[in-house]
């Protein structure tokens, strides 16, 4: 039988000042792809673990097809990582098997400490958590008493639990646009290029943690200029953890809910999309007649590291995400009174992202939060 694949993933350390870096190694394990016979039958045998635990599933866009489709298939749910957040706290369901990477099972671990919380892979990560450890972030912190501390979602509990708010870049750029709006100044963290483009959106005073996402970080600007000019037609669709000269050759810039809403809303034929890969089987499924073609990222010669294919959500599989229904392995823990502190934040971004849903002024629903 087939085993999985141990791959080495290099990502970046910033120093607690949040400035300079250096580079770190981490690893992630990718399952082997099950045949299509075992692929039957695994797919069956989680749609009855599903119904026998009350279980239902929320799956990442990044995730392996067949289980984005399962998710939806079976009454769950594949989305952003907000849209997550919120389906978990708000499902009947006692047990959530979260297919994605680690803080997206906290953070619905966190919001239903009551439920039970399972991942396919519980060493899932995300170089923009390994990249923020929690003693550093908050020595940065410490250093900038005066500023409102908004940190993005793809951070640790205990990060989270640092933070006046939690953002997910399909919120990120309303909540600073109202703190900015009430003079507040503000420390970003993890991710530098979201951070960049939220202050050049917004004009905010803000000073930010030097994170970076391994697989946005890849995309080179001078490579997709020339497919741009291959294919003139084309709209752009960039996620806003790419870098910034890739971010100005944007139609469209955004999470990847954003992302998917503009190639549907958009009338173009083609679209060249700079994200994780997983994120074209949601637009192809869902655009037919369209035809979608990945951004460029190291050029010929890549290495795995820059294959726009995050490779901690490759580590989602059916066969380790049906064990994880049989035997409970995979469950996600978090400190309940750490988990008290971290929920302040997020409860914040679901109540705001909700108020300005239904017409309350960003301004009323963030008064009073953070520093003056
Ligand atoms: P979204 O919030 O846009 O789903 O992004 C999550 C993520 O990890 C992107 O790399
Ligand atoms: Fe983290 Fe990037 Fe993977 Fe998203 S794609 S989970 S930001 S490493």
């Amino acid at each position: 039988m087939a085993t999985a694949s141990v791959i080495d993933v290099d990502y970046e350390q910033p120093a607690a000042q949040g400035s300079v870096c250096d580079t770190r190694h981490a690893w992630a394990r990718v399952p082997p792809e099950p045949s299509p016979v075992e692929r039957i039958a695994l797919k069956e045998r989680i749609r009855r673990l599903l119904r026998e635990r009350n279980a239902v599933m929320v799956s990442h866009f990044y995730v392996h097809p067949d289980l984005q489709d399962l998710a939806e298939e079976t009454g769950g749910i594949v989305s952003d990582s907000l849209e997550m957040a919120r389906f978990g706290r708000d499902h009947a369901a006692t047990t959530l098997v979260v297919s994605g990477v680690r803080f997206m099972g906290e953070t619905a671990k966190i919001l239903s400490p009551e439920k039970r919380v399972l991942m396919p892979d519980l060493d899932a990560n995300c170089s923009l958590d390994l990249g923020c450890p929690v003693d550093e972030f908050s020595a940065f912190c410490d250093q900038h008493p005066d500023r409102t501390v908004v940190v993005y979602a793809n951070t640790s509990a205990a990060v989270k639990a640092r933070a006046d708010w939690l953002v997910t870049s399909s919120c990120a750029l309303d909540v600073v646009s109202a703190l900015h709006a009430q003079g507040r100044k503000i420390l970003w963290g993890p991710d530098r290029h979201l951070g960049d483009y939220i202050q050049r959106q917004t004009g905010a005073d803000m000073v930010s943690w030097n994170g970076a996402c391994i697989v946005h970080d890849e995309f080179k600007a001078l490579e997709l200029d020339l497919l741009m000019k291959e294919h003139p037609s084309a709209k752009v669709l960039v996620h806003p953890e790419s870098p910034a000269d890739v971010i100005a050759l944007a139609d469209a810039v955004g999470s990847t809910s954003a992302i998917l809403n503009a190639a549907r809303g958009m009338d173009a034929k083609e679209f060249i999309v700079a994200t994780d890969t997983g994120m074209l089987h949601k637009l192809r499924t869902l655009n037919p007649g369209k035809t979608f073609i990945e951004a460029p990222t190291a050029g010929n010669g890549g290495t795995c590291k820059s294959c726009a294919h995050c490779p901690w959500m490759a580590m989602n599989g059916l066969v380790e995400l049906a064990n994880a229904l049989e035997t409970g392995a995979g469950e996600i823990h978090v400190d309940p009174a750490l988990g008290l502190r971290a929920r302040v934040p997020i409860d914040r971004m679901l109540a705001f992202t909700a108020g300005l849903k239904n017409g309350q002024p960003a301004g009323s629903l963030i008064a009073g939060i953070g520093a003056a």
